[in-house]
Parts: C-alpha cells; structure tokens; sequence
C-alpha cells in the first residue's frame, strides 16, 4: 500500500522522511486506541462514510461504504495564503510564523494539545451509543463525526510530530494515553470526562459542545503560526456536518414532540414515546452551561498572552476593523458584585474568552430559534430558551453562585427547591434510557424523533446507511 493510501495528505509526507517515519510509528497506536476505545461494535459494517480526499469547497469529501478501521484518516491542511501575516497581538503585520517561535513554544504547545485531546475523548464518550440508534441515518451520523473526530487528533498530531521534536512526539503518545472519565489519566477538559451514554445527551453535545469547537477553531484558524491556522480552516468544513448533526438532531426531537403534542392534546408526550419540551429544555440548559464552562474564565492573561503572541486571535479577527493589538481597548463582561449579577467594561485584552464565548452564545441562540420556529409551525406556544450565562456554570466568576436560569442569585434553599425544574433528573434519566432502543431498519425511525428532512449526500432517508458486509 502506498504512503498516499496509508496516510492521505496534501503536506508532502513522501518528501518528510522524518516525518513520514514518525508517524508512520504512531498510526498502528491510533488503531489500537481505536480498536479499544472507538465506537462499540460495528467495526466490520460498511458505514456510507465521507472521507475528506483533499481540500477546497469543490470535491473534498469522497462518500463510499467503508469499514471504520479501514477509514483514511488523513493530514490536510488548506493552501498556505502568499505572504501571510500575523493578523493580531505584538507581531501585527510581521510575516505569519512558518516554524514555532522560540520563545512562544510551550504556550502554542499547550494549544495544540489541548484542542487534540478533545478529539480523542468525545469518541471514548461517545463510543456505546451505536447499540441504540433510533435509525441507521443516525447511526451512520454517529460514525461520522467520531472518524472526524479521529482525524481532528491526526490534524493536531501531525502539528506536533511536524514542530515540536521530541516533546511533540512524547505529547502525541500521550494523547493517546488518557481517558475520558478515567480517574487516574483523564482528559484534559471536564466536559470531556462525562460519558454520553443516551442519543438525547449526544445531539446536545454535537449542537453545543461540537459547537464550542467551532469556536476554538475559529480562533485558532486566525493564528499566526500559519501551520495551525490552514489546519484549523480545513477541520471547520468537517466540523459544521458535527453541528448539523445536534442541530438537526435536537430539532427533529422538537418536532416529534410537537406531532404527539398535537395528535394526543397533551403537553406530556412522554406515555406516547416522546420527549416533552420541558424535559428537553433541563437537557439544552445542562449542555450548555457545561460548554459555556469550556471557553474558561472571563477575565484570563492566558487569553491576553496566546492573543498578543499572536496565537490565537478573535473569531473573524480579519474582519474587525480595529487595530488588532486591544492594548487600550476595552470589552463588556458580565461578573458579580457581592450577589449581584453586574455588567463591567474591563480591558479588551484579558477579556478575550469572555468575547469568544459572546460569539458562541449568539450562534447557539440562532439554533434555538430554528427549534422555536418548528414549535411555532405546529401552533404551539412553548419556547425554548437559553438559560442566563451564569446558570450552572462551574468555571469563572459564576462557579462561587447559584443562579436561576433567569438570571436571578439564588439562596441555596431556593437553588434546592429549583434545581429538579431546570436540569435533568433521574428520573428523566430513566426515561431518556427506557426509550434507547435500538432501531436498524432501513427508513424506520425510534418513536421519539422525526425523520430527517433528507438523507446523506442525496441517498434517500431510508437508504442503508450501515450494513452488512
Ligand atoms: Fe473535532
Ligand atoms: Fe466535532
């Protein structure tokens, strides 16, 4: 088999035999962490799987079945722009660093490594659901975004093996090392530690978490080490078909709710197979305060340093028409004064995630929107809602409150006395699993979500999205 076969990649491995041998001694450990921690089962199915062949918006993605120990995971990274430039921080407009400044290598290190540990962790997370799929679309769905998620560990392996020299190398071992959930060797991120053992928890993590992704890549993609920026542009085209994926997901679970609402009267859909609102609303509110914890605190020199080392920029910094170095800026960030929820102008600079973390609020509202509308089209006046940024929040200035997801500082008694209407319970736990029942025949779908709009790549919905070989 050949190198382009083994390894598929546009960084001209065949030429890097250094590089080549490195990670040619690293992919036989992929696939033993795949093999152990990768999806349950399934591995000798054919999953209609897209596989990414090259770059650019035309033809980068080829769809066949393949079994997903046989996927091509690959190395792309989008073409490097002519005389690209660092676009933000000290080094404003001098040339975008092509190797690892000296003197900003352990912080880019710690960047990479922990944007690659996700990847790995929310395949272990994910990796008993196939059981219970409630279609082979979904399943497929499911398949997809975890060998993406494997080639997200291979994008940010390759940085590493590429740049870093030994360090690298031990780091790219160890990424394949810890565990999700594993007391002794976890994740790196607490959102990463949990494991996503039902279908409702999985499409809340692919709208919100996936989403924070897109986010931390986006910030990424504007670095001025050029390496990790044209690897980040192209992990994003991966990453939307992630989002689209809870997006979708959650949406059609939305509108199951709404058929049976309509179909019976009743607000509680859950004797007729479905998952009412209000259940579904405690899921959104769980999913996202813990991914709004990911973006880390407000007020940060971590965020101040990776921006004016020009590391890691705004999302769209290219499109900000400022001066791109925030030194006398200033940013509006939510804290608390005593018990109060407050609004401070604090310096622009340390307030870099709190900035991020708007952004991705305002993408999550847009979600939540579509989901209304869906609400709205049945004649149903119920809305979803994102809680109040404060809400549950264990990271930051909000982890020392408890806080309503209206925004209100609560007593303990009254978060004790709120806590079972505004996050999941275990009862809505045993529900949740007493409707995980697998359901693999081609064009049906579990009684608790609707079908998708349409299929994968213009297959039909009830195409055989995985089968036998
Ligand atoms: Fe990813
Ligand atoms: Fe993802």
């Amino acid at each position: 088999m050949d190198l382009n076969e083994r390894i598929p990649n546009n960084v001209n491995l065949s030429e890097d035999k250094r590089l080549q041998r490195a990670l040619e001694k690293w992919l036989p450990n992929f696939l033993a962490w795949w093999h152990d921690m990768g999806p349950e089962g399934f591995q000798e199915k054919d999953v209609w799987l897209r596989t990414a062949i090259d770059v650019g918006s035309e033809g980068w993605a080829h769809f066949d079945y393949v079994k997903m120990p046989e996927y091509r995971w690959g190395i792309f990274l989008e073409p490097a722009e002519p005389n690209a430039k660092v676009g933000f921080g000290d080094n404003f407009g001098a040339p975008a660093y092509q190797e690892v400044p000296g003197e900003f290598r352990n912080a880019l290190r710690r960047i990479i490594v922990t944007q690659g540990d996700t990847e790995p962790a929310s395949v272990e997370q994910q990796r008993r659901l196939g059981s219970t799929c409630p279609s082979l679309y979904d399943l497929r769905n499911l398949f997809q975004v975890n060998v993406e998620e494997g080639r997200h560990l291979w994008a940010m392996v390759y940085l590493l093996h590429a740049y870093f020299g030994r360090d690298g190398r031990d780091e790219a071992d160890a990424l394949l090392e810890r565990r999700s959930g594993n007391p002794d060797k976890p994740r790196i991120l607490e959102a990463f530690n949990q494991p996503c053992d039902d279908w409702l928890n999985f499409y809340a993590f692919t709208m919100f978490t996936d989403r924070d992704g897109k986010y931390q890549l986006s910030a990424l993609a504007e670095s001025g080490f050029e390496p990790l920026a044209r690897t980040c542009r192209f992990m994003l085209t991966e990453e939307a078909h992630h989002m689209f994926v809870g997006e979708t997901g959650v949406g059609r679970v939305v509108q199951r709710a709404c058929e049976l609402m309509r179909q019976h009267k009743t607000d509680d859909v859950r004797p007729h197979g479905g998952i009412d609102l209000r259940m579904l609303q405690r899921y959104l509110n769980f999913h996202y305060a813990v991914s709004l914890d990911l973006f880390g605190s407000e007020i940060s020199t971590n965020a101040a340093n990776f921006y004016t080392m020009g590391l890691k920029g705004r999302f769209e910094e290219t499109k900000k028409d400022d001066d791109h170095q925030l030194k006398t800026a200033t940013y509006t960030v939510t804290g608390l004064d005593g018990d109060r929820l407050v609004t401070r102008e604090e310096p622009a600079l340390p307030s870099l995630n709190e900035r991020l973390r708007d952004d991705y609020i305002a993408d999550c509202q847009r979600g939540v929107d579509r989901w209304n509308r869906i609400i709205r089209e049945h004649g149903i006046d119920v809305e979803l809602r994102l809680p109040h940024r404060a809400f549950h929040r264990a990271i930051g200035a909000f982890s020392e409150v408890r806080v309503s997801p209206d925004g209100r500082v609560l007593s303990q008694a009254e978060w004790d006395a709120g806590k079972s209407r505004w996050l999941p319970t275990d009862e809505d736990e045993a529900f949740i699993e007493s409707l995980m029942k697998p359901v693999i025949e081609p064009g049906k779908f579990a009684s608790w979500i609707a079908p998708p709009a349409r299929g994968i790549n213009g297959r039909p919905v009830d195409f055989d999205y995985v089968r036998s070989a």
